[in-house]
């Protein structure tokens, strides 16, 4: 029996299979352990299951001496330091395939929102500000036979062009049209690649002034690929039409923050996999990589 850490309640019941193996803890708040309170509990742990929202570097595996199986509650793991748990023997799980389906229905309702204006839409029938039938009231970009760049031809990104084809849109992606070309081409341009030190800020005011002006971007990848500040001046300015982002740099951005006063810009708060049936289906991959290594098998689904 290992002893193993979990960073929060998880949906569904498949931390009962890890709890009958194992001598289990979670972290029983709403927020996320702060890095002091994360390094204090996996003193003595063997596994630990952990979120985006931990991060696992040298601080946090100085601090876990025993620790031989680490599980994220995600597909990404920009959360994690890949190379240092590599080089400890470390083996790292992800929860890929069961929220891809989940993220591209958000990118694709983003996109929808973002195209049609409708959280201002909603927001003034609400208001009271819904007078008649307006001819040239609330007045959206078409989605129908537009043209979608996606950027990251992963599983994610081919769910989103699967939807599209139902849209009858023209899909440029990174797999087959270079960065520049797409940008250049593209009515909707949306995220789907990972945050590594190649893609961070790879959405720039470079990149983001070779788009159009009718131009919608979506977000549901990493914060850290969109320059949110470059973002926003591009909004404000006009440079492309809007943007839905699903995602920021941090997480959650301050009150404060102007994304949430920038007028043209949806911001969601990371929902892409907050389906019940997608979030239970991480819980159980996140067990079933714990389980494995923790008895010294591969974990089923590893990161790379
Ligand atoms: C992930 O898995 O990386 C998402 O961002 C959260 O589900």
């Amino acid at each position: 029996m290992a002893t193993v850490f979990v960073s929060r309640a998880l949906p569904g019941d498949a931390l009962e299979r890890l709890r009958a193996a194992h001598a289990v803890t979670v972290w029983g708040e709403a927020l996320p352990p702060p890095p002091e309170a994360l390094r204090e509990a996996v003193g003595s742990a063997e596994g630990l299951l952990c979120l985006l929202t931990d991060r696992v570097d040298a601080a946090l595996l100085d601090a876990a001496p025993r620790l031989r199986a680490i599980a994220n509650y995600a597909v990404g793991t920009d959360n994690i330091d890949l190379e240092l748990t590599a080089a400890r023997g470390i083996p790292v799980g992800v929860t890929p395939d069961v929220l891809t389906e989940a993220t591209a229905d958000l990118a694709f309702a983003l996109l929808l929102a973002a195209a049609r204006r409708l959280p201002e839409a909603s927001a003034a029938a609400r208001a009271g500000l819904w007078r008649t039938w307006e001819p040239a009231g609330w007045l959206g970009a078409d989605v129908d036979g537009a043209t979608l760049g996606i950027i990251g031809f992963g599983r994610i990104g081919r769910a989103v062009a699967r939807r599209a084809a139902g849209f009858r849109m023209t899909v440029v992606t990174t797999a087959d049209t270079p960065l520049e070309e797409l940008l250049a081409a593209s009515d909707f341009v949306t995220l789907h690649c990972p945050l590594t030190p190649l893609t961070h800020h790879l959405i720039d005011a470079a990149a983001l002034a070779r788009m159009r002006p009718n131009a919608i971007l979506v977000n549901t990848a990493r914060g850290g690929v969109v320059d949110q500040r470059a973002l926003i001046e591009a909004l404000e300015r006009g440079v492309i039409a809007g943007a839905a982002i699903d995602v920021t740099d941090p997480e959650p951005p301050p009150p404060d923050d102007p994304i949430f006063a920038t007028a043209n810009l949806i911001v969601s708060p990371h929902i892409g996999s907050a389906t019940r049936s997608a979030r239970a289906r991480m819980t159980e991959l996140a067990v079933e990589n714990l389980l494995a290594a923790l008895d010294g098998r591969p974990m089923p689904h590893p990161a790379r």
